[in-house]
């Protein structure tokens, strides 16, 4: 039966990162690096999750919620004082713990099962998740002996040429036992180049002493790879997106271009949807079936239903019903809700408006704070005023309700059904059901004009242009 809690370390300055953000926090296709990590330790099964929190540490806290226990390391002494800062939390348990690096962003649910069942298995003290390198430079190495047993763990810039050829490293993942781990933790020193208490000298310890130390070689040379700098967040960003791509594509989702196409983790598309090209697909957004998505789409926080299509547009936190069409040039903000069949044309704005089934907001409007029914058709330039410099207000317009060009709704306002706002009117008070609102200057012809301004014009001599 495989039992284990997990410590995660996520309280360093992540110094090569320049950066305000707690490295854990820098996101890789729209998730925190800690979340990936925290991830794979649930879906292997872990018990309960701590984790050593100390640079801008409520940032980090806030991030991971109550998904974790965290504890604070207020100075940041190197991975072996982190986590001696959780053995308090620890002390009423007996096992197995799992080590990980708040980092160690690719690390996989199915590295951490191997991991923790040979542990168990050979009922080892401690055991650590390696991989090989072809490239090990940064790395700490698996120092083995002549007949292959790990002797210890030495760091990079503390590696004699010899140790620096190894190409097995340390992935910063570990199962321990948990009172030899913390038996071990209590006589390391800050005795190395960089004065820290490195995690990593429970190793030589543990061997001094007589335990079992095993490790298991991830296939996946990815495992090792912490992510250090911003370079390195970017590879991780291509590896993670490459296979978000992948398994969309495999389940029935075309990509024209998959290169140009970026989608985040926990973003869903159904089955025969198109994605053109230069999109982003950001979030927790849902798309439906059998629509089409760009080119030039960006969409966060939204739910597309089936059908749907949306060209050159900016969605966000929006609601597209079924069949409706976006684009191109729309920008949709929060709270938009567009029932099915909507339509919502070249340079429109909603923000926080319900537009109802199979309406038309097809050019240059602004909607904003509004309620439109069912069949209606809002003319080009239509501006809800919604907005006095203090407070915003709602515009409702009823279904069949037909708004000319250039229309003006100075919000509060209610357009009964069926009614009509003639062209180049500003409303500022209701009109009723089945009515004509018309609210502009009566047009006056005045005749001859155009004749007697050129004569007054021919007295005043040559024009000056
Ligand atoms: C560490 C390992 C190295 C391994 C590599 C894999 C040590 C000494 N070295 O090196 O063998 O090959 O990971 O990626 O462990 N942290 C704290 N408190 C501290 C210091 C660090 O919580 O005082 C946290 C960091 O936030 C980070 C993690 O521990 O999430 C690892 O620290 P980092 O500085 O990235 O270690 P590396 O030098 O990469
Ligand atoms: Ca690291």
């Amino acid at each position: 039966m495989r039992r284990f809690q997990a410590v995660i370390l996520a309280a360093g300055l992540g110094t090569r990162m320049r950066s305000n953000l707690p490295k854990v926090l820098h996101e890789i296709c729209g998730k925190p690096m800690i979340t990936l990590v925290l991830d794979a330790l649930e879906a292997a099964g872990a018990e309960r999750i701590i984790a050593v929190v100390g640079h801008r540490a409520e940032l980090v806290e806030e991030s991971v919620g109550s998904r974790v226990t965290c504890v604070l390391q207020e100075e940041q002494k190197g991975t072996g004082h982190a986590v001696m800062q959780a053995k308090d939390e620890l002390s009423g348990y007996e096992g197995t713990v799992v080590v990980a690096a708040g980092d160690a962003a690719y690390l996989r649910e199915s590295d951490l099962r191997s991991l923790v069942d040979h542990h168990q298995k050979t009922k080892a003290s401690a055991t650590i998740l390696s991989a090989v390198l072809q490239n090990p430079s940064g790395y700490g190495r698996l120092a083995r002996d002549t007949s292959g047993r790990i002797q210890r763990i030495v760091e990079e810039k503390d590696c004699s040429p010899e140790e620096a050829m190894i190409k097995e490293v340390n992935s910063s993942v570990y199962c321990f036992e948990k009172s030899d781990l913390f038996d071990a933790l209590s006589s390391i020193t800050p005795d190395n180049i960089q004065g820290e208490y490195y995690l990593t000298d429970v190793i030589e310890v543990m061997i001094r002493k007589g335990l079992r130390v095993e490790a298991v070689v991830s296939d996946d040379p990815l495992t090792a790879q912490g992510i250090n700098t911003r370079v390195q967040l970017a590879e991780a960003e291509r590896v993670f997106r490459d296979r978000i791509r992948e398994r969309l594509m495999l389940s029935g989702v075309t990509m024209v271009d998959p290169l140009t196409t970026f989608v985040d983790f926990d973003v869903e598309i159904g089955q025969d949807t198109i994605i053109l090209p230069f999109t982003v697909i950001r979030g927790k957004t849902v798309i439906g079936e059998n629509c089409t998505i760009g080119p030039f789409a960006r969409i966060t926080d939204s739910k597309v239903s089936d059908g749907a299509t949306i060209s050159d547009a900016v969605v966000i936190e929006a609601e597209i019903g079924e069949g409706a069409q976006v684009g191109p040039y729309s920008y949709l903000r929060r709270g938009t809700v567009l029932a099915e069949r909507a339509k919502i044309g070249a340079f429109v704005e909603v923000k926080k408006s319900i537009v109802g089934k199979g309406s038309k907001v097809p050019h240059q409007t602004y909607l904003g704070d509004a309620i439109v029914g069912e069949g209606v058709n809002i003319g080009a330039g239509t501006i809800t005023c919604n907005y006095d410099g203090f407070r915003k207000y709602p515009t409702t317009i009823s279904d069949r309700v037909f708004v000319g060009s250039n229309t003006n709704f100075v919000a509060p306002v209610t357009i009964g059904k069926g009614a009509y706002v003639a062209a180049g009117s500003t409303i500022t008070e209701d009109v009723p059901e089945g009515a004509l609102g018309i609210a502009r200057k009566k047009q006056k012809n005045i005749h001859g004009w155009a004749e007697k301004r050129l004569k007054e014009g021919s007295k005043s001599g040559p024009r000056d242009d």
